[in-house]
């Protein structure tokens, strides 16, 4: 018997936020690739962005990006109702926004402050929480079983000696997680991912010798690819994991 080959995302509409990064464009041209109708949001990198949309334009691929500030609540509010009116569909959302500063990320706990630990929750933990309650109002609203993925981190299981609100917020990732699973089922899914050293965003502002000692801490001895993370993503976004819900995936190749 022939095996089928359908398209994972067909018919679906997916959000993902943070698309301008490493990951997200990795996220955003998968999800494109299986069938998905993508909508994907920027923040400060309008250039990123842009050449996004360009490569899905010339791959014939269904891409679109708008700008949103996740951590703007009355943003995010104005952004999804606008959403809501817009599009017939809320299939997927996937939480790739996460805050990026390198002065904050290698500051010791001496120095950092508490705005600083409030910009950093303001994006990863509340901003991701606000994106998801919004999405899950449009997806009861219009009756959809949707998917919901969140990003946390391998730091926000295991700690690090660096990048302290950010170890806090993304372990708050996960516990939100696991709790908005238990309100929002049976009709919506929500799960997380929790990649490890990830050859992408913040690790490269580490040099090649600082490099190499991340990419040891992983029993599989590398750093992982945006594409390795995208795939789990996919996996937790369709209905390849249509039993699982407030789980936390570790795509960390083995800490
Ligand atoms: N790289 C790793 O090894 C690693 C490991 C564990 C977890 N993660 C997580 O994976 C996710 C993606 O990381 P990455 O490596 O791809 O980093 P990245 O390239 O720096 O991407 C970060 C993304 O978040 C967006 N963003 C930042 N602040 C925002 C805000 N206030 N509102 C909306 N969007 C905002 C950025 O938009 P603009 O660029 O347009 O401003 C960008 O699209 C993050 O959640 C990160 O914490 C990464």
């Amino acid at each position: 018997m022939a095996m089928e080959n359908k398209k994972l995302l067909k018919g679906k509409t997916c959000l993902i936020t943070g698309a301008s990064g490493d990951i997200g464009r990795s996220v955003a041209l998968l999800f494109a690739t299986e069938g998905g109708r993508v909508i994907g949001t920027y923040h400060k990198n309008a250039e990123k962005a842009r050449s996004l949309e360009n490569l899905a334009r010339k791959m014939s691929l269904d891409v679109n990006i708008k700008s949103l500030d996740v951590a703007n609540e009355a943003e995010v509010i104005n952004f999804f109702n606008e959403l809501n009116e817009k599009e017939k569909r809320l299939d997927v959302l996937v939480n790739v926004a996460g805050h990026s500063d390198r002065r904050v990320w290698f500051a010791k706990p001496e120095e950092l402050t508490a705005k600083e630990w409030i910009e950093v929750f303001n994006t990863d933990l509340i901003g991701m929480f606000n994106c998801c309650k919004e999405a899950a109002k449009i997806m009861f609203r219009k009756k959809i079983k949707g998917s919901i993925v969140n990003f946390a981190s391998a730091a926000g299981v295991t700690g690090h000696v660096e990048g302290f609100p950010y170890t806090a917020a993304k372990a708050g990732v996960i516990a939100v997680t696991k709790s908005l699973a238990y309100y929002f089922g049976p009709k919506v899914r929500i799960n997380a991912v929790a990649p490890g050293n990830i050859d992408a965003g913040s690790i490269r502002w580490y040099d090649e010798r600082a490099k190499e000692l991340l990419a040891n801490e992983a029993s599989l001895r590398r750093l992982g690819s945006t594409d390795e993370v995208a795939k789990v993503v996919l996996f937790l976004a369709s209905d390849m994991s249509s039993f699982v819900t407030g789980q936390t995936i570790l795509v960390d190749g083995g800490i």
